[in-house]
């Protein structure tokens, strides 16, 4: 069977770096297109890319010349990984153009009949797609996304139990990498011997994502889940990897061994199917005291594996924990990767 052909849109930033890296080798997909801003388009990628990453540049994407994010790529789908202020239209005119748009950006997630999916959580809801292509009259094309790089590993620790216990209250602290904020995002003498207790926009998407990927498709419309939830977003000293620490009230109460065993029973779709990029433990619980820590765990399964930590009571909800995931490659590129992997799996794309 030959391969689908996919283009980056975004290659040369911090998430499309990763994935040019993760879709080298893969057995279903292959890059054929790499496209940027118009001050890149023309280039080829290895000549222009600011590369920073430990493996070199792909030799299959070295030499390709970049293209301006216009719907006259030669692919079967694009993976998008742009600001939401480009992905409004550039993601939206590959959608009418026929193109299967997998997008890592913020702008369309929370439109109804758009999926919002992680695969092992709720890989239903995949099947909005035709509804979202009626009403928006697409032919080939449609939008599927995937969560905020914070979300994504929030989800992990509150799917497990929200199915086997009933979620009631979420309390969330994050402490976020500089790479959430993209290469251009942050100067490093505002970041080094400092924490900004701000990040734009970040608390509304992590108070209201983890809602939508935990309702309930029922064929015709996604309901949100009725749980509380408040967050407060920081952005620390830290290079790679998310850390979340989150207090929750549950509706059964479990003993605490059933809280864990609860979280490492966790697997999905992607793992019974064995999708290439899933990790074989979507979460991992940790037992040392000083554990997660972004430096240490943040490459456990390839940095596709969510780290769950400290799991212990909470003296004002029931229990608390802590959570490490990487932002580029669970919260970001590999989470983009394993949608495209779900919806190949699932019929959704073809060559
Ligand atoms: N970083 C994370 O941890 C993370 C996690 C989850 C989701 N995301 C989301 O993923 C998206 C990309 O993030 P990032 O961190 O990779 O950003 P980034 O490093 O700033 O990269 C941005 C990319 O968009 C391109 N671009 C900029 N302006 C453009 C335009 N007008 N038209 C077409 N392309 C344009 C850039 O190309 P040039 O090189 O030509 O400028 C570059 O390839 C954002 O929506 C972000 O919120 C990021």
């Amino acid at each position: 069977v030959r391969k689908l052909k996919v283009g980056i849109l975004g290659a040369t930033g911090a998430v499309g770096q990763h994935l040019v890296l993760a879709l080298e080798d893969h057995p279903w997909f292959e890059v054929s297109e790499v496209a940027a801003s118009d001050k890149s388009a023309g280039f080829k990628y290895g000549a222009r890319v600011n590369w920073r990453q430990a493996a070199p540049i792909p030799d299959a994407c070295r030499n390709l010349i970049i293209k301006e994010c216009v719907p006259e790529l030669a692919c079967d789908f694009v993976i998008a990984s742009l600001s939401a202020d480009v992905a409004k239209e550039v993601e939206y005119a590959f959608a009418q153009a026929g193109y299967p748009v997998i997008s890592n950006s913020s702008y369309y997630r929370m439109h109804e009949a758009v999926p919002l999916v992680i695969p092992e959580i709720n890989p239903d809801h995949i099947d909005a797609i035709p509804l979202q292509k009626s009403k928006e009259h697409f032919d080939k094309g449609y939008l599927v996304t995937n969560p905020n790089c914070t979300t994504i590993g929030l989800c992990f620790g509150l799917a497990p139990l929200d199915a086997q216990f009933g979620l009631e209250k979420v309390l969330v602290t994050t402490m976020q990498a500089i790479s959430g904020a993209g290469y251009t995002g942050l100067h490093a003498v505002d970041i080094v011997d400092n924490i900004i207790p701000w990040i734009s926009g970040e608390e509304a998407k992590v108070e209201s994502e983890p809602k939508k990927i935990l309702g309930r498709f029922d064929g015709r419309k996604i309901s949100y889940g009725d749980f509380a939830i408040s967050a407060q977003c920081n952005r620390v000293p830290v290079e790679d990897g998310h850390t979340i620490c989150v207090s929750v009230a549950l509706k059964q109460k479990p003993r605490l061994a059933d809280l864990k065993e609860c979280f490492r029973a966790f697997k999905g779709l992607p793992q019974e199917a064995r999708f290439p990029t899933a990790p074989h433990n979507p979460i991992v619980v940790l037992e040392e005291d000083n554990r997660p820590q972004p430096k240490l765990d943040r490459n456990l399964g390839a940095g596709m594996t969510t780290a769950i930590g400290r799991v212990r009571a909470c003296p004002i909800l029931d229990y608390k924990f802590v959570i490490l995931s990487h932002n580029l490659v669970r919260g970001a590129a590999g989470a983009a990767l394993l949608n495209a992997e779900l919806l190949y799996h699932k019929g959704y794309l073809r060559g």
